[in-house]
């Protein structure tokens, strides 16, 4: 099939390389000149694992192409894949899809599908699909909604093996065209109306963001009462109705994603007169999490003024540069404003970080430059190579020797066994 796709982005970039993998010829439509720029020369504008390598297998193929200006006059299907951001109120701002749905509608093929992945609020597609008749003069369209259920991090592996596909559509015939992408896939496939489909997103973050800020509650109260949170989180994910995921304790959660998606949620409802309560519940919590650490740090120290810190991991989560509402940028601001130095290190994100994050921090070169001096280390963000560092050399090199765990990663035992006092979430 020929597949255009609008946006390159996260989801674009995996959606149009993985598509020409499996056979597709795919044009991928980018309107930033840096970034389109860089796709024709080809370079991969994100840090995503194994996808440079997909993009550089599509263009030598011939069966990836990227441009700017929109014309879909010879493809058969059309991913609308542009961000949505929130706007100040939570609600998702539609700009971007919109503009994408008029100009896909001005050069639509007749009897052309258009598949929607970004992550909309319910209605969106049938706004969509007024946008493009209102241009497309008379030809024949589908849409489909098709949520992307993919990972940063993990984008390209979660792409090729998905735990399920949704398609929502009115036609069956165009639901059916759509599956068929993924047939070979043999992963369950539903279909649905295109509002259940779009809803079932925004559960489906919603409910994991829920799983996070339940396991974090769950650690402040095992602090409390001494016991240790990861092993109640064995305890009840080997319950197969609770399932072991995304119950890992630590200071909550960051990304483009769970944020902005569960404050959309709650717009949504609100504007559909019901409160959603749980959600309300979920974003306090998240929100409380980093400040609860930052005032334990506080305490171990006595103050957090004048304090150093080696802060380890700036992304929102490891294998990833992707800095938006990552947790370590918002602890780093409140360590800052507690009035500590903060000597920050990020195998990849450093420089993302250091364009937000101004003055008080200092950027070093490697984990060891970061400890030098400090009075505690405080790890955020999981990266593998931070298990694996020689602890016995940085004991040399900090003031104090303490370690703050905000994602209980490193190993407790080792860490105490060189003299280290150890402070993990809920443990
Ligand atoms: C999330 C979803 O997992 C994807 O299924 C979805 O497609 C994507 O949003 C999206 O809507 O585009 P992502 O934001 O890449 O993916 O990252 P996650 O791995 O879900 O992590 C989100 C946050 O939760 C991170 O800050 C992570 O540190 C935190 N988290 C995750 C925890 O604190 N504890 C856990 O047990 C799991």
């Amino acid at each position: 099939m020929r597949i255009a796709v609008i946006g390159g982005g996260y989801v674009g970039l995996v959606a149009a390389a993985v598509s020409a993998d499996w056979g597709h010829h795919v044009t991928c439509f980018e309107k930033s000149p840096r970034r389109l720029r860089q796709l024709q020369q080809g370079e991969c504008p994100i840090y995503e694992p194994g996808l440079p390598q997909l993009l550089h297998r599509g263009t030598a193929s011939g069966r990836l192409a990227f441009a700017r200006d929109i014309d879909v006059s010879v493809h058969d299907l059309v991913f609308i894949c542009v961000g949505t951001p929130s706007n100040q109120g939570g609600a998702a701002k539609l700009g971007d899809v919109f503009e994408a749905a008029s100009s896909i509608g001005c050069t639509l093929k007749a009897n052309a599908i258009i598949v929607v992945k970004s992550t909309v609020p319910v209605g969106t597609c049938e706004l969509v699909e007024e946008r493009v008749r209102a241009v497309a003069e008379g030809k024949p369209f589908a849409v489909v909604s098709n949520p992307e259920f993919l990972r940063e991090g993990s984008a390209v592996y979660d792409a090729e093996h998905p735990d399920r596909v949704v398609v929502g559509a009115r036609e069956p015939a165009a639901a059916e065209r759509v599956a068929q992408l993924s047939q070979h896939l043999n992963v369950p496939i539903l279909i649905c109306d295109i509002r259940t489909a779009e809803l079932i997103k925004y559960a489906a973050n919603a409910f994991l963001a829920t799983k996070v800020s339940f396991i974090n509650e769950m650690a402040n109260i095992a602090e409390e009462v001494g016991a240790d949170v990861t092993t109640v989180a064995v305890g009840i994910g080997l319950d197969h109705r609770i399932g072991g995921e995304f119950l890992k304790a630590g200071l909550g959660y960051g990304g483009s994603c769970f944020p902005k998606d569960v404050q959309a949620l709650r717009h949504v409802s609100r504007s559909n007169g019901y409160r959603f309560r749980l959600l309300d519940a979920v974003t306090s919590v998240n929100r409380q999490q980093k400040a609860r650490f930052v005032r334990k740090i506080g305490r171990v120290l006595n103050t957090l003024d004048g304090a150093v810190l080696a802060v380890y991991g700036l992304s929102f989560k490891p294998n990833t540069d992707d800095i938006r509402k990552s947790v370590s940028i918002d602890l780093v601001r409140q360590l800052c404003r507690g009035g500590a130095v903060v000597r920050a290190y990020d195998p990849v994100a450093m420089p993302q970080a250091e364009r937000v994050l101004n003055g008080g921090v200092r950027f070093c070169a490697d984990p060891y430059e970061a400890a030098t001096g400090a009075d505690g280390l405080v790890l955020v963000t999981e990266w593998e190579e931070f298990r694996s560092m020689d602890y016995a050399r940085i004991r040399e090199l900090v003031r104090r020797p303490n370690v703050f765990d905000g994602r209980n990663f490193l190993n407790r035992e080792r860490l105490q066994g060189l003299g280290f006092a150890y402070y993990g979430v809920g443990r």
